[in-house]
């Protein structure tokens, strides 16, 4: 009898034996990345940026789309990344175009710097005779391209076996391994868990699994854990904790900011417009004139900034926007003044508002002031 046995009566012992194989066998098993691939293989979404099954995507597309995909949903991302190509089908295409076409076309897609990045990095592949760096390093050398996109273009453009972590795996990695660390001191933990998943091949197909994965499957709320390839290898699914992953720290309030947007017409129809400056939130996009931003509103200061003088009216309702670090309400202010009034410096006439470079808190402004 071994040492551990001694003493053990025969009942014990069998219930000893049964609950280590019992624990034995729910030992969730070890992800494994052809699980993932089979069912990426079967279930991989159709998006305009991705190559045909077995063929490697090209380079511009798997860069434009990362960009726009950086803070846009795949559902927002698609229609511009279709526009984008037709307008600009190559990456000289996109650095020879004027800023201005290159932000109009971004406009409605917001964060704008990633616009004018992007345009700078076309410019510089463009200088480079068109190729993109093929590593992650490389890569990361280009303006707008950090840590997260360097990877996802190394793996999904040029086959690297790149660690690319996005929301999506982000999500699927601490269900997969229960993380108990909180977000985003768990980062350094999911990377650090996600290396050793990524395959020597199909790196590329690999990080576009788990994102959609993440995406389809492994959802924030409700996940369909039933269907899911790594369904015996998730700790959280074993123990019935999915959605408490991942971990977050309670939520800081939104903070409320109000102004004012002028809406000024001519007779003939122009609206006045002005561009706001390159540095900051919407840098250099198009507005309405309007107020500074601040913590209250105040109609009489308001109006004290209006851009020209003339007998406002102010529309009912208000035009609602939640940017990353604030919400903003906007009340609009419109009248019409004499065709002969000039536009305050830095402002102009459009006699086409509806097709300028209007980020979309802009556009409701726009729509609001028309009445
Ligand atoms: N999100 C970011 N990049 C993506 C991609 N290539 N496919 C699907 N979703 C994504």
């Amino acid at each position: 009898m071994k040492l551990w046995n001694a003493g053990l009566s025969r009942r014990k012992l069998r219930y000893n034996r049964r609950m280590a194989l019992a624990a034995e066998q729910s030992e969730p098993r070890r992800p494994g990345a052809d699980a993932l691939l089979a069912w990426y293989d079967r279930h991989r979404r159709r998006l305009p940026w991705r190559a045909e099954r077995g063929e490697r995507a090209d380079a511009y597309r798997v860069w434009l789309s990362e960009i726009m995909l950086q803070q846009t949903t795949v559902a927002a991302a698609g229609p511009y990344f279709i526009r984008f190509l037709e307008r600009f089908p190559d990456v000289h295409a996109l650095a020879a175009a004027p800023s201005d076409d290159v932000m109009r076309l971004w406009a409605g897609l917001g964060y704008y710097a990633r616009a004018r990045n992007l345009h700078a990095c076309a410019k510089d592949v463009s200088a480079r005779g068109g190729t993109f760096p093929d590593t992650e390093e490389g890569l990361l050398e280009l303006p707008g391209i950090g840590p997260y996109t360097a990877a996802a273009i190394a793996a999904i453009a040029f086959g690297r076996r790149a660690t690319v972590v996005d929301g999506n795996v982000e999500r699927v990695i601490t269900r997969l391994f229960a993380v108990e660390d909180v977000m985003p001191k768990a980062k350094p933990v999911i990377r650090a868990l996600t290396e050793p998943l990524v395959p020597a091949k199909r790196a590329g197909d690999f990080a576009q699994a788990m994102m959609d994965l993440g995406a389809t499957i492994c959802t924030p709320k409700r996940p369909a854990c039933s269907l899911c390839p790594w369904d015996d290898a998730c700790v959280a699914r074993a123990e019935g904790t999915q959605e408490s992953f991942p971990r977050k720290a309670a939520k800081a309030v939104r903070p409320a900011r109000f102004g004012a947007a002028f809406y000024v017409t001519r007779p003939d129809g122009a609206v006045l417009l002005r561009r706001r400056q390159d540095k900051g939130l919407l840098g250099g996009m198009t507005e309405l004139p309007g107020t500074d931003w601040t913590d209250r509103f105040d109609r009489k200061a308001a109006l004290e900034q209006a851009p020209v003088k003339a007998a406002w009216r102010r529309r009912t309702g208000s035009v609602r926007h939640v940017f990353s670090h604030f919400s903003l309400e906007l009340q609009v202010f419109a009248a019409e003044v004499s065709q002969r009034t000039r536009a305050p410096d830095g402002c102009w006439w459009s006699l086409e508002a509806d097709a300028e470079a209007l980020p979309s808190v802009m556009r409701k402004a726009l729509e609001l002031g028309r009445g």
